[in-house]
This record gives structure tokens, sequence and C-alpha cells, in this order.
């Protein structure tokens, strides 16, 4: 039978972003797939229902949700979610496994098979899925924006009649892709860019992007790319080199991250103290409670009139046109190579990209990751 696929309005406050967009609707869609959409599920990200061409707008959750054989959503469902869903329905979407062990506890009960985007191997084949690196760049390139609006200073030199206007110094911290982009950003807006990170291999990304890299003598390359966490010592070692270089910044992003680990603590409150005033710090790792000791996350804080400390929640939302297509793109790059010229879906379960996806299959929590840790609590 043709795949029927679903996609719900994404409920979490805040969500504009998608799972479908309407140009791999119409590519699902001549491949034989069924698509249904929830009725106004995409204007939030700007979609209208009638740009989803030959697509089934459905009016409520409930009907949706029972006739579908695979869901694609942003945010992992909840558990009203499960409990509409059908046993051995397929979704895939971000699931934030850490934090929603009940959730894959209903999923294997329900015996959903679930793709966790956030699995998706960092590997040359998969990138084209990768959906944390497709949401990370947005991310980086709306810090930035974000920052400049909030600087109390011109990004770039300007020459003009009252004199000429230096250009800002901006610091990034946390050189993934999020940083990557936001340092192609700042340079395109003309500030003087530096950035940090403990792996080796980014002193060369960033010296290609125009960036100047801060040698603060710690390395800490960890498994699969990934940065480990530092010891006590190699923290204060960074710590005191990058004291100086963020005293001297008008704007801060940082993005530092450790895979399943709360997000590291580099900038301290006496960092703060000793910036500029007017400077200001965007915490793009406030999802993971933030790289500054001061950063609320979800808020913007003014430190003592000097300082404002802005730590955003979600922001690849906040685009949420480009960020609906390229995620689309990423769940779609994803699962057509398992469907059918029937158009049924017929995933390889030995596939590396999928046994590395799958979270939970035939009521089991499939996720090497996942279940270790389930075994060791
Ligand atoms: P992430 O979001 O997990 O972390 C952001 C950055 O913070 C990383 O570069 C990390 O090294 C850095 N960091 C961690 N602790 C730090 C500290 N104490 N001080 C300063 N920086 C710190 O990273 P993201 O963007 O998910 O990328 C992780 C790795 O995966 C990278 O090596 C990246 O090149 C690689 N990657 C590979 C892909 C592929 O081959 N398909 C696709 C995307 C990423």
């Amino acid at each position: 039978m043709p795949i029927r696929l679903a996609v719900p309005n994404e409920i979490l406050s805040g969500e504009r972003r998608i799972a479908l967009e309407p140009g791999i609707a119409k590519r699902l869609i001549a491949m034989g797939v069924e698509v249904s959409m929830e009725k106004g599920a995409a204007l939030s990200a700007h979609f209208s229902d009638e740009a989803f061409e030959g697509v089934k707008i459905v009016d409520t959750p409930q009907e949706l949700y029972k006739n579908a054989s695979v869901i694609f959503k942003v945010q992992p469902p909840t558990m009203e979610e499960l409990d509409m869903m059908e046993p051995g329905t397929v979704v895939a979407g971000f699931m934030a496994p850490h934090k929603n062990e009940d959730l894959m506890h209903k999923m294997c009960e329900k015996n959903i098979t679930t793709l966790a985007m956030e699995l998706v191997p960092r590997i040359t084949r998969a990138q084209s899925m990768d959906a944390l690196s497709s949401q990370a760049s947005i991310a980086g390139y709306k810090g930035v924006l974000m920052g400049a609006d909030m600087a109390s200073v011109f990004f770039p030199m300007l020459t003009t009649a009252a004199g000429t206007i230096r250009p800002a110094r901006v610091l990034i911290i946390g050189v993934g892709v999020a940083g990557l982009q936001a340092i192609a950003t700042a340079k395109r807006l003309g500030a003087i860019v530096e950035a940090y990170d403990v792996r080796t291999a980014t002193r060369e990304q960033v010296e290609s992007l125009g960036g100047k890299f801060i040698d603060t003598g710690v390395s800490a390359d960890g498994e699969g790319g990934y940065a480990r966490e530092l010891t006590d010592e190699e923290k204060q070692q960074q710590q005191d080199v990058l004291a100086k270089h963020i005293a001297m910044s008008d704007v801060v992003i940082s993005t530092a991250a450790i895979p399943g680990k709360p997000s590291p603590k580099i900038i301290s409150k006496q960092m703060v103290e000793d910036m500029k005033v007017g400077a200001v710090i965007i915490d793009l790792a406030s999802e993971g409670g933030g790289n500054c000791e001061l950063t609320q996350p979800g808020e913007t804080v003014d430190f003592e009139s000097r300082v404002t400390i802005h730590g955003p929640l979600n922001v690849a939302s906040q685009t949420p046109v480009h960020a609906s297509e390229m995620y689309a793109r990423n769940l779609f790059n994803l699962l057509s190579p398992f469907i059918t010229e029937e158009g049924e879906l017929d995933l390889d379960m030995e596939d590396e990209v999928i046994a590395k996806t799958v979270l939970t299959c035939s009521g089991e929590v499939k996720s090497d990751r996942y279940r270790r840790e389930e075994v060791t609590k």
C-alpha cells in the first residue's frame, strides 16, 4: 500500500517551522505517496494550504493521525499525539531522546518506529539529511543579525562626512556549523571577526572564512569530530586567554556545545563585568543552559545597564520559510531512497544511516546510545 504521509500542525509554543514545503510535497506525490496535512499547519511558516498542490487538507489532528502510516514532525510528538497514532506508524522528526525517556517508552509500547533526526550520522553521505546542520546554520546566521540589531555600534567600517567609523569587533565562540555560519555572516556585514574552538581542525576553517583564530593552547578533540569536556586546568587556561578577547569585543556570539551534555560555561560573570559598556552577548547555546554564567535561556538580561546577554531559544524557527524548506529536504533525502516504485516504504534497517537514525522499532529502543543509557540507569 502506498505511504499515507501526514504532517500535523506543530503545537509547541513558539514553533513556527513545519516538516513539509510545497516543493517536497510535489516530489513525494510524484513518487506515489499520498500526502495529507492538517489545515493551516504551514501558515506559521508562511505557506498557505493552497500552496500545497495535491495535498489533502485535513480538519482535525485526530483524523490526520488515524489515517497515517508515516508522520513528518519537527518537534518530538507529545504523549497526546502518540495516543492518536496507529500502532506501526513511522515517525520522523527531532526526538530529543536524552530528555524524553517517557516518550521513548510509549513509542515502544505502541510499536511506533521513530527516526530521530538528531541521530543522523555526521558522515559525508548523510550531509543532505543532516537537520542538525541545516538548522544550526540558520541559527548562526540569525544570531549575528540579532547581535547587530542589539549592538550599540555599526558592524562595518564607514567613511562618512562626519569622520571614519571603526568596524565592530565580533567574537565567535564554538566553530561548529552555527559558528562557521556566524563568522561568514559577521564578515559579510563588515565586522572584524575573531573565533575560538577547542577543536584544532577549526583553525583552518576560521581562517578560510577570513576570521582570526584565537589560540588558547587548549585542544580537546573528542569522539566523532565532536569536542570533549575540558579538565579544570584546561578551562582555566582557556579562560585566561579568552578573557582578553571578550573584553575587547562589541558582540560575542557563543555556540559551544558538547553532545548530550549541558553547554560548557565559558563566559564568567567576571568576564562580563570586564566587557565594554554597550557590549552584547548572543548565547546560541541557551538550549543547553548557555555558555555564559549569566544567561537566562529564553530571556534577555540587562547586566547592570552595561552588557546585554540574550539567550534565544529555537532560533531556526525565527526564519521559518527557509528552516522548513531545508528541514523538509533533509527528511525527503533520508526517506526517499526507501520509497518503492509503488510508493511504499521499504526501510532497510541494515543501511548505515537508517540503522543509526532509528530510535525505536518493533517495541524496542534500537539506538545503542540510548539503550546503553537505559541499561546503566
Ligand atoms: P556542536 O553544536 O556540537 O558544538 C559547537 C562547537 O562548540 C563545536 O565546534 C565544538 O568543538 C565547540 N565546543 C565545545 N566545547 C567547547 C569549549 N569548551 N570551548 C570552545 N568551543 C567548544 O557542533 P556541530 O556544529 O554539531 O558540529 C560538530 C562536529 O560535527 C564538527 O566537527 C563538524 O565539523 C562535524 N560535522 C560533520 C558533518 C559531516 O561530515 N556530515 C556535518 C556537520 C557537522
